[in-house]
Formats: C-alpha cells, sequence, structure tokens
C-alpha cells in the first residue's frame, strides 16, 4: 500500500500540514519534539483510528482547538481511496472514505494497513503479557476487522462477569446470569483463542525466517501460545467444542472466580513466550537477543500482511534504526528496500538510504530537503 499524500488540520503540534510522499523511503528528520513521532501517529491513526501511543483522541487534538481532521489519499490493490477521518470532543469520529460517511468505524479498520516499530517494540520480549496480548490482537484486527466485535463482546461480557462475581462474594445468588454470561465468554472467548492460534500458526514460520536471516542461522527461534484449552488444538477441534469445553472451563473454576471477584480463566489472561534454543527468552535472553527476536517479530508481522493482503503495509519506523547496531539494521533494510514504503525519523544525519526522500520537520512544520 502507498500513502500518496497527507493533508493535517490541528493533529498534536500539526497546525495544517499538507504533503506528497515518495512511495519508497521517506526520512522524517529534526530535532527532539518538533514533530515526527506526531507524524508518524497520524498515519497510523488512518489504519487504526487509534494513537499507537495508547492516547485518548482527545489528547490528539492541538491545545486550544476543538477538533482534528486527517485527510488522506492512499492506494491499495492498485484502488485509490480518499479517507478523511475528523474528531472532535463533541461529535466525536466522523470518518468518510472515498465521499461516503461511515457510521460505523470498526469495518474501516485496516483500510490502510500499516505497521509500527517503535522502541517500544523492542521491549516486546521483557514486557507484560498484556504487551503481546495487544500486540496479537491488533494483528488480528487489522488483518480481519470484523473480528473487532468479537473482542469488543468477549470484553463487555468480561466486565459484566466480574462485577456480578464480586455482588455473589457478596452473598447473592446469581447463578443463572452467571451461567448467561459464560455462554457469552464462551462463545466470544473461543472464539478469540482460535483466531490468535491461527495467527501465531502463519506467523510464526515468517518470524523464523526472518530471525534465521538476521542471526545467520546460529539460533533457533520459538514462539507458542500460553493458556487456551489444555489438550484442544485449533486443527482436531471445532469451535463449538471449542465452546463447550470453554464452558466447562468457566464452571471449573466458577468458586475460585467468586471468591477472588475476577475471571481467572480466559484469553484475556495469556501470554505469548519466545524461546531461543530452549529457554525462554524473556527470562534468559541477553538485550541484543531480545532485540533481534522482536526485530524477526515486526518483520514476520510485515510479511504476514503481505501474504494476507497480497501487498506489504506502510511501514513505520520510529526512532528504531539508531537503536539497532549495524548488522541488524542492514537486515532490517534489505527487507524494506525498494519494496515497502517506509515513513523513518531520525534525530541525526545518517544517510541509511542510497534512494530515499528526506524531509525536516521544525515545531509541526515539514519541508524537503531533497
Ligand atoms: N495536543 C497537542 N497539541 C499541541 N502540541 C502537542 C500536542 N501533543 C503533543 N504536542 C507537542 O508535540 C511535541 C512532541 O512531538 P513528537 O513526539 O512528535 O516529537 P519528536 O519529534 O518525535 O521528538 P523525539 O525526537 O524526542 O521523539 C511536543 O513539543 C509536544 O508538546
Ligand atoms: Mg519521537
Amino acid at each position: 500500500m502507498i500513502l500518496k499524500a497527507l493533508k493535517l488540520t490541528n493533529f498534536r503540534n500539526y497546525g495544517s500540514l499538507d504533503m506528497v510522499w515518495n512511495p519508497g523511503i521517506n526520512m522524517i528528520r529534526g530535532d527532539n519534539a518538533q514533530g515526527k513521532t506526531n507524524l508518524l501517529e497520524a498515519i497510523a491513526f488512518l489504519s487504526t483510528f487509534s494513537s499507537f501511543r495508547k492516547s485518548p483522541a482527545a489528547e490528539l487534538i492541538k491545545k486550544e482547538r476543538d477538533f482534528f481532521l486527517i485527510r488522506s489519499c492512499f492506494t491499495g490493490n492498485q484502488t485509490e481511496h480518499i479517507m478523511n477521518v475528523a474528531y472532535s470532543e463533541d461529535k466525536k469520529y466522523l470518518v468518510k472514505l472515498d465521499g461516503n460517511t461511515k457510521k460505523r468505524i470498526a469495518p474501516l479498520i485496516g483500510s490502510l494497513n500499516t505497521v509500527i516499530f517503535s522502541p517500544d517494540d523492542l521491549m516486546l520480549m521483557k514486557g507484560g503479557p498484556e504487551e503481546r496480548r495487544r500486540f496479537i490482537d491488533a494483528e488480528i484486527i487489522q488483518t480481519s476487522p470484523e473480528s473487532h466485535m468479537v473482542f469488543s463482546r468477549y470484553n463487555k461480557a468480561l466486565k459484566q462477569r466480574n462485577n456480578l462475581l464480586k455482588e455473589m462474594r457478596e452473598g447473592r445468588e446469581l447463578s443463572d446470569i452467571l451461567n448467561a454470561y459464560d455462554r457469552q465468554l464462551a462463545e466470544n472467548g473461543a472464539s478469540i483463542l482460535l483466531r490468535r492460534k491461527d495467527l501465531l500458526e502463519r506467523l510464526l514460520p515468517m518470524v523464523r525466517l526472518s530471525h534465521r536471516r538476521i542471526t545467520g542461522g546460529s539460533e533457533e527461534l520459538m514462539l507458542s501460545y500460553a493458556g487456551g484449552i489444555e489438550g484442544y488444538s485449533e486443527k482436531k477441534h471445532t469451535l463449538e467444542q471449542w465452546k463447550s469445553a470453554y464452558e466447562e472451563k468457566l464452571k471449573e473454576t466458577r468458586s475460585e472466580d467468586i471468591r477472588r471477584g475476577s475471571t481467572t480463566f480466559g484469553p484475556h489472561r495469556d501470554d505469548l513466550r519466545f524461546f531461543l534454543n530452549g529457554d525462554d527468552i524473556r527470562r534468559f535472553g541477553s538485550q541484543g537477543q531480545q532485540r533481534t527476536a522482536s526485530l524477526a517479530l515486526k518483520i514476520g508481522e510485515l510479511e504476514l500482511m503481505k501474504g494476507q493482503r497480497g501487498e506489504y503495509p506502510v511501514l513505520l519506523l520510529d526512532d528504531v534504526l539508531s537503536e539497532l547496531d549495524e548488522h541488524r539494521r542492514e537486515a532490517l533494510i534489505e527487507v524494506i528496500n525498494g519494496k515497502v514504503q517506509t515513513f523513518v525519523t531520525d534525530t541525526g544525519n545518517r544517510q541509511l538510504f542510497t534512494r530515499c526522500s528526506e524531509y525536516r520537520v521544525e515545531n509541526g512544520m515539514i519541508t524537503a530537503i531533497s
């Protein structure tokens, strides 16, 4: 996919920006706090309608203004699209795709596919399980937008069930309602488990391949899903079988759940595990090994999207090139050069690409320098 043009109004520190981009590499240079990450955040917003920095949309509005507007022109599968996204405190979201106002934005997630790689991702191996769950779920939603509903139904049922468990802990008899929530949780939770397992199945070979390339095959990376239902696999069991096993599991943990006032079983508790030559990388991996694995994971994500959509997503690299050593940097550049439209930020003057467009950002204004 190619982001051809981008206009920003009142987005973060951009008052008004109007740019046409290179379909290859766009190098964004600038000192700290000038608007480099803000630009990537705006581009990523077009694909997920949320901030990759986890900021609420209201924070993205330029100070002392009451709305922001992102206008874009991009191509996907040889078709050109115009997408405009506006957000204001009172009207919330207004999204137009090719001139049509869309009532629901969830189905538009992934109209423009992006992969963002920032220093936080280098911590994916080290951080808590919620980071890794976020990674895999975001990937699922971006490649199959209809799954958004499954996640929101699951989260809603989980919240309601937890509230109910707390009431039951106080001694109220509400088993009938709990049974109903269990069914909703099982239905959506089983679907999440299957989607995660399916995604991992497809992601794993890509990640292992790119890891082998970066390390020259000296180390074996493995990735597995920690959680799910013991003895159940996506290949041997149907969705219906998963659902009933899931409901069974909720029954087994019911008295413990009431005692705790929260749900102990389910995808909200699961994790991804990474192993290097058989050892858990989170506990035994060096920082460099963890970085290499994170990089391999991101390249795997890029290749997976290419496989799924038939073309590469737009790649956003925020400050990562300076965090990678030369060897890993070259491995990344080899993957993207000439194939993937990339936006790269850098505070210095490193010349990393032989062919690219360069821009300078200063206080929310961007000028082309070559
Ligand atoms: N809602 C907002 N309205 C106006 N300015 C904002 C808003 N949100 C953030 N900023 C400003 O944007 C600037 C930070 O921009 P950004 O994070 O893009 O910097 P950067 O160029 O990536 O810097 P670094 O090299 O340190 O990462 C800060 O000066 C901050 O005050
Ligand atoms: Mg930044």
